[in-house]
């Protein structure tokens, strides 16, 4: 309708869901089929993202998706690894994901990460849709590979379809249960008010035209007016992870949201204690999909726009903080963006007691959906932070009067192995699990155990 293309930045889709339900094999099928495709070269593999342009999408769409009806530039997805909690992915204290795919594997429906993943998507508000996944496994399944699912549901034995079915309806039922209404996508009208569930399999590609379809249509409907940013403007991001990488040193991945960041830029980076204000390095993405198996190799560049994922090497990262805000220094001056940072970590503080449990996290966004978990449970914190469980955070739980607060709630994190044996000397029980709701209810269940 008259806008620029190139004034809207990519979409970001988060791919969430439980460990082994099929994400990853998702996108390695979007991948895969631009390969077919002949299209390689057109999908560019960022640090933990793909980015898809529009005239991949509309060709691996079959006719789902007309280019001509679109000025979206394409979908940047970013796969969440089961163990990698959803809760990192945040930006300006809202979700950092635009949209999202909830994938669940039809035979399996909701399990605990499903929950996790969903609540998230509640809270934040991101708009998604479910992709019930692996109908290829439905006993007596006749592969229609690469189609649009409608026409691969009529291929189908009647019981085959009847069953594709029951499993489909027991998703529904289960999201219903948790406060979401949905239906067959292609039986959604709003999909802000009703949620459309794409039945697909990562494996044969039949329903990943649909997907795509659904998720540009989705974006285009609902996102433009956020995707219109000046990409020319200093960057801003959220770290993912901060990895040791070997030449580098401590480098942060990052996904970058909004404006540019070049090599050299005076950057702003959330630290564990402070601000990190530091210069970049280098600026690193994998090598291209061709060579995408050899993962440790990158390539140098001089400048990345949003939304894009990106390894950042610079100097004195080793305190940088997974969910924490990145900015580029440009015209605004040094000290407006570090207040701007303090600003945005200000938002993740969690409310702290004199007497608590002590809670230690993977990331900014994890810590503070424990924290809420645990104060919807009523529990106390007396210590929250992002890290491994080192041996102060024992002698801290060590000093609580009652005993169910002598405790170490662990998300994600590492023991280091002094902190273990004073645990053991000290008494201080400490409860470990990727998943909040297990650990708080674990907690729970001591809790009422100690005080029968
Ligand atoms: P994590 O990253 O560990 O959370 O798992 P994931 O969600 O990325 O799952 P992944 O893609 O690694 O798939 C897990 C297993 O399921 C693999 O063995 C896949 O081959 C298989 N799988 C994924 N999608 C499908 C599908 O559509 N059909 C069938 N039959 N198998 C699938
Ligand atoms: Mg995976």
């Amino acid at each position: 309708d008259g806008t620029d293309p190139g004034e809207l930045r990519t979409p970001i889709v988060a791919v969430l869901g439980h460990v082994d339900h099929g994400k990853t094999t998702l996108l390695d099928k979007i991948r895969g089929s631009a390969v077919t495709e002949g299209e390689a070269g057109a999908i560019t593999q960022h640090i933990g993202a793909t980015a898809v342009p529009l005239d991949v999408i509309s060709d691996l769409s079959g006719r789902l998706v007309d280019p001509d009806d679109f000025d979206l530039p394409g979908l940047l997805f970013i796969d969440t690894p089961g163990h990698h909690s959803f809760s990192t992915l945040r930006s300006r204290g809202g979700a950092l994901a635009d949209i999202a795919i909830l994938v669940v594997d039809v035979n399996d429906g909701f399990q605990p990460q499903t929950l996790e993943a969903i609540d998230i998507l509640k809270r934040t508000q991101t708009p998604f849709v479910v992709a019930a996944n692996k109908v290829d496994t439905v006993p007596g399944w006749n592969p229609q590979p690469d189609t649009p699912i409608q026409g691969s549901i009529e291929a189908q034995s009647d019981r085959a379809e009847s069953d594709l079915n029951d499993r489909l309806y027991e998703i529904i039922g289960q999201m219903s249960d948790h406060g979401f209404s949905s239906d067959m996508y292609w039986r959604v009208q709003d999909f802000r008010n009703n949620i459309g569930v794409v039945p697909c399999s990562a494996m044969t590609g039949e329903g990943v035209p649909d997907l795509l379809a659904v998720m540009m249509g989705l974006s285009q409907r609902y996102m433009k007016e956020e995707m219109s940013i000046d990409t020319s403007g200093p960057g801003a991001g959220t770290v993912l992870e901060v990895k040791e990488e070997q030449g580098f040193g401590t480098t942060i991945d990052v996904v970058l949201y909004d404006g540019t960041v070049r090599e050299d830029d005076h950057i702003v980076v959330g630290g564990m204690n402070e601000p990190i204000v530091t210069d970049v390095r280098a600026l690193l993405q994998p090598r291209p999909l061709a060579e995408i198996r050899t993962e440790s190799r990158f390539e140098t560049v001089d400048e990345v726009v949003a939304a894009a994922g990106i390894k950042i090497a610079a100097p004195g990262l080793d305190d940088a903080m997974a969910g924490a805000p990145v900015r580029v220094v440009r015209d605004r001056g040094e000290a407006s963006v570090i207040e701007a940072v303090e600003a945005e970590l200000a938002q993740f503080e969690v409310e702290t007691a004199e007497e608590g449990v002590v809670v230690k996290a993977d990331t900014l966004g994890s810590l503070e959906a424990i924290a809420d978990a645990l104060a919807d449970a009523e529990v106390p914190i007396v210590r929250a932070e992002v890290g491994d469980v080192a041996p102060r955070d024992i002698a801290v739980a060590d000093t609580a009067n009652e005993s169910r607060h002598e405790t170490i709630l662990a998300f994600n994190v590492d023991v280091l192995p002094d902190a273990e044996r004073r645990a053991e000397e000290t008494g201080v029980s400490l409860f470990e699990d990727d998943v909040i709701y297990q650990l708080v209810e674990e907690y729970e269940e001591y809790v009422a155990e100690i005080e029968r």
